[in-house]
């Protein structure tokens, strides 16, 4: 290994090192950050002076695959986003705006977490005081729970080392430093460094790692974007119009990304959301007003049922357009374009409003066809017969396509006091009241009777 000089110079913001003084750093283009400091470590990069693992390999045929075993959180929502528990020996990140509720959700989770082994909270954001009152808001006494308060790398290796945790959080990585990785903390290298040697702890002591990260509010995550290929699980903890919160995976090594957990923020914490349903259908007596329909649509493997609200306007600028954040916008658009051609409606005139109740977002297929049903509805001001729920993906032909899990959703349905469900052929032996095989079928279905009224 070559030899290195007595000095170095090395930038403290991101621990580039030069052999001479430099005005401006090359790799991270900060002007003046270049500080003199002694090279006694052999090698070079920040990695130098970690401790060197021998590589070693094995026969595919020989390797466990319970090694990376599960923990339940105790907290059934969020193992079923976490593709059922926490897998030992990953790293996940968690990410949302600040006062979410990241904190108090993972402390919730390492005190119920079905395990014996010890938990390391390192909190570098708050004191041991207002960690301690938070647990206690909760009731949670945390015999199991070793706190640290800092956000030193090497501080807390130490601690690890002598705690050997079985669950790690570190609240937040926005603030942890280390003196290998530059001299001011928070930024993208400490950052990246700091994760780096958490993450390795990990995998080598069979542990696995939270790591916190603030997203801000315009949806500005360079920060811990940058960390997420680094992580095997990578999940958002976003809030709606009202008070749920929802857990989402964006990226899971160890399971589906399609789950959501939906929580509401209470005195005691956050709670599981048993009957999501409940929460964004209108309860409504009677009628439906026009350009409202009822969705029976999936959240991952979850039937869940929400209401689609539209409304249509004449156009007021040059062109037609789309206002729709629940739903893709194109998909709006594409729905009416459908509509527009197989049922000579005119939509092409109008604004197009559209929204679901209690602020969820909707990506699921199954929608097309309720959308399809609250757009006519909203044009034509003839309101959908009540108690009738809509599953079905609609093409451009206007064929109305089946659809995942019928069953599950008719079921759904059924529970919540619909008495017709409006769909697609499916193969399974539950098939809905009224099959539909194109949009003409579904609108005659839904408005023939209600023509004749
Ligand atoms: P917190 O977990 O600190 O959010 P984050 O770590 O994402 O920044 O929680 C933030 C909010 O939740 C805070 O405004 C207080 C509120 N809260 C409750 O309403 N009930 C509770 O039991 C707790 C612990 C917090
Ligand atoms: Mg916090």
């Amino acid at each position: 290994m070559k030899k290195q000089k007595a000095l170095v110079y090395k930038c403290s913001t991101c621990g580039h090192e030069e052999a001479k003084w430099l005005g401006r750093c090359p790799d991270c283009g900060e002007w003046n950050t270049f500080v003199e400091t002694s090279a006694a470590v052999q090698g070079s990069g920040q990695l130098a002076g970690r401790q060197q693992v021998p590589v070693t390999w094995l026969p595919l045929s020989s390797i466990d695959a319970d090694a990376g075993s599960r923990i339940s959180s105790g907290i059934d929502e969020f193992d079923r986003v976490l593709g059922g528990g926490i897998m030992k020996r990953s790293a996940i990140l968690i990410g949302g705006e600040p006062g979410i509720g990241k904190s108090t959700l993972l402390l919730q989770a390492v005190a119920s977490a079905e395990t014996n082994g010890r938990v390391l909270y390192v909190s570098a954001e708050e004191s041991a005081g207002q960690v301690r009152m938070r647990a206690d808001r909760l009731g949670i006494k945390g015999e199991r729970i070793e706190l640290c308060c800092t956000g030193r790398l090497e501080d807390i290796e130490a601690i690890m080392d002598a705690v050997k945790p079985v669950i790690i959080v570190a609240d937040s990585v926005q603030t942890l430093h280390s003196d290998e990785a530059g001299l001011t903390p928070g930024t993208l290298n400490q950052m990246k460094y700091c994760s780096y040697s958490l993450i390795s702890w990990v995998k080598e002591h069979d542990a696995a790692l939270f790591l916190v990260a603030h997203v801000t509010k315009d949806g500005v995550i360079s920060g811990p974007k940058t960390l997420e290929h680094m992580v095997d699980t990578v999940i958002y903890f976003e809030q709606n119009d009202g008070d749920c919160r929802f857990l989402r995976a964006t990226k899971n090594r160890f399971g589906s990304v399609d789950e959501i957990g939906i929580f509401t923020m209470g005195e005691q914490g956050l709670s599981v959301v048993e009957d999501p349903s409940l929460l964004f259908l209108v309860r409504r007596e009677g009628e439906l007003p026009p350009g409202v329909a009822t969705a029976a649509v999936l959240e991952g493997t979850r039937p869940l049922l929400v209401e689609i609200q539209a409304l249509t306007v004449p156009v007021k600028g040059a062109m037609s357009r789309v206002f729709s954040d629940r739903l893709d916008s194109a998909r709006v658009a594409r729905v009416a374009a459908t509509l527009e051609k197989h049922l000579s409606l005119r939509l092409s005139d109008q604004d197009l409003y559209v929204n679901v109740a209690g602020g969820i977002r909707i990506t699921e297929v199954g929608v097309e066809l309720a959308l399809a049903c609250a757009l006519y509805s909203a044009r034509t001001g003839l309101p959908i017969p009540a108690r009738v729920a809509i599953a079905g993906e609609l093409s451009l032909t206007g064929e109305v396509r089946p659809v995942q899990r019928i069953a599950g959703r008719i079921k759904t349905s059924a529970n919540l006091g619909f008495d017709t469900f409006l769909g697609p052929q499916s193969e399974s032996l539950d098939a809905p009241d009224k099959v539909v095989g194109d949009i003409k079928a579904a609108i005659k279905a839904l408005f023939s009777d209600e023509k004749r009224a």
